[in-house]
């Protein structure tokens, strides 16, 4: 954490409105960021429901969320595909905000085995809905009015843009993917909890994330993994689809700004402007690699154009003005420097990769990848 971000993001009014947080897919790589962030710079309270698919990785990240004690971390092992228990977690934990970022995340396995999609992110999100809406109507009036819920989405539910132009929060859904379809419907039930039954719910609609602690099936963590241990890099069909690139810690900005600025109802565009085509971050990436671990010949030899992704969205692009403008929110990171910070940390952390993948079965060589 940079000195400049602890200028941006003032801790206080959070901390005095939110004591007790509750977040969902906090073993995952932005929910995992999210706590970190919490754990370090508040003295709040934090439940995490993960349902904890890759134990390794609990291992290592839950363990370390868990040395800042059971007074300010707790971690509630529970799939959201099951109603049970839900309605006890949330009188249990008794929280004063909830984050949603568990989700099922990877196109690629949307395209696989879509039936878990839409358990997770649908089904999932439905149960977490009717629970907090029970809990929210049961609260004294002064919690009430303070109380959100926040639901983390993504640009892909707006489906592919062309050359020009960007989505905002008027832009149509039209997903594309059976992971964007299930996150266009959980946006849309988030949506009608607010409408219909006035939970006071948020939604955010964030570009490509990147950042420590990704799991290794995606798009830059892959180009690292596969580069460093010489295997091929697999770039879907010509290269040339286009991603805005934000840090994840940018993304943690966001969010924290909705969750003491944002209005219930709204939803908030946010992307930093870095728009990049998947070859030229693969480019950039290994020569990058070139000079932090040099080998014999270039990493860029590893690139291998596979055959493309069945429906692959071209471009996506965002304008961020109205989180710009209402909540003051601005991308603090820059690609070029975030992007090198990343490739270190995945050099310094191979034990939890090879953690990660050892537990999920992953090999690192199949895919192509984006979120
Ligand atoms: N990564 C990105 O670039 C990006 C961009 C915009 C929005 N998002 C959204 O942000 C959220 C987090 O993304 P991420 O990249 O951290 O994903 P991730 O796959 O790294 O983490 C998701 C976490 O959710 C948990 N989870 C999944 N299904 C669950 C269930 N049924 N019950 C309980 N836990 C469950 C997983 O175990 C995992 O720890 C997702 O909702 C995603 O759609 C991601």
């Amino acid at each position: 954490m940079t000195q400049r971000d602890r200028d941006f993001i003032d801790y206080s009014p959070f901390e005095e409105t939110y004591k007790k947080i509750l977040i969902t897919g906090g073993l995952g790589f932005i929910g995992s960021a999210l706590i970190f962030r919490l754990l370090k710079k508040t003295n709040v309270k934090i439940f995490n429901i993960d349902k904890l698919v890759q134990k390794n990785n609990l291992l290592s990240v839950n363990n370390q969320f868990s040395c800042y004690g059971k007074s300010r971390y707790q971690f509630l092992n529970h799939d959201l595909k099951d109603n049970e228990n839900l309605k006890k977690i949330f009188e249990e934990s008794d929280p004063d905000i909830v984050f949603h970022l568990a989700a099922e995340s990877h196109v690629d396995r949307s395209i696989e085995s879509p039936r878990n999609f839409l358990e997770s992110n649908v089904i999932g999100t439905f149960n977490l809905l009717e629970n907090a809406l029970i809990y929210f109507k049961n609260l004294p009036i002064n919690r009430k009015s303070n109380f959100k819920f926040l639901h983390i989405s993504t640009d892909e539910v707006f489906g592919s843009l062309g050359k020009s132009g960007l989505f905002n929060e008027k832009s149509n859904y039209n997903p594309m993917s059976p992971y964007s379809a299930t996150k266009a419907a959980s946006d849309h039930l988030v949506d009608s909890w607010f409408h219909t039954f006035g939970l006071p719910c948020l939604v955010s609609n964030c570009s490509n994330n990147f950042g420590p602690r990704q799991f290794p099936d995606k798009l830059i963590p892959t180009i690292i993994i596969n580069a460093l241990n010489s295997k091929p890099i697999p770039i879907y069909g010509n290269g040339l689809n286009i991603r805005d690139w934000l840090f994840v810690e940018d993304h943690i900005n966001a969010l924290l700004l909705m969750a003491t600025k944002g209005k219930p109802g709204s939803h908030y565009c946010i992307g930093g402007g870095e728009e990049k085509s998947n070859i030229n971050i693969c480019k950039k990436i290994c020569t990058l690699l070139d000079d932090l671990k040099p080998q014999q010949t270039p990493y860029s030899s590893l690139i291998e154009f596979v055959e493309d992704r069945p429906g692959h969205d071209f471009r996506y692009g965002i304008n961020p003005t109205l989180i710009l403008k209402e909540l003051g929110w601005k991308p603090l990171f820059k690609f070029d420097q975030t992007i090198k910070k990343t490739i270190i940390w995945y050099l310094r952390n191979q034990d939890w990769v090879k953690f990660v993948n050892q537990e999920s079965g992953f090999k690192g060589e199949r895919l192509g990848i984006l979120k």
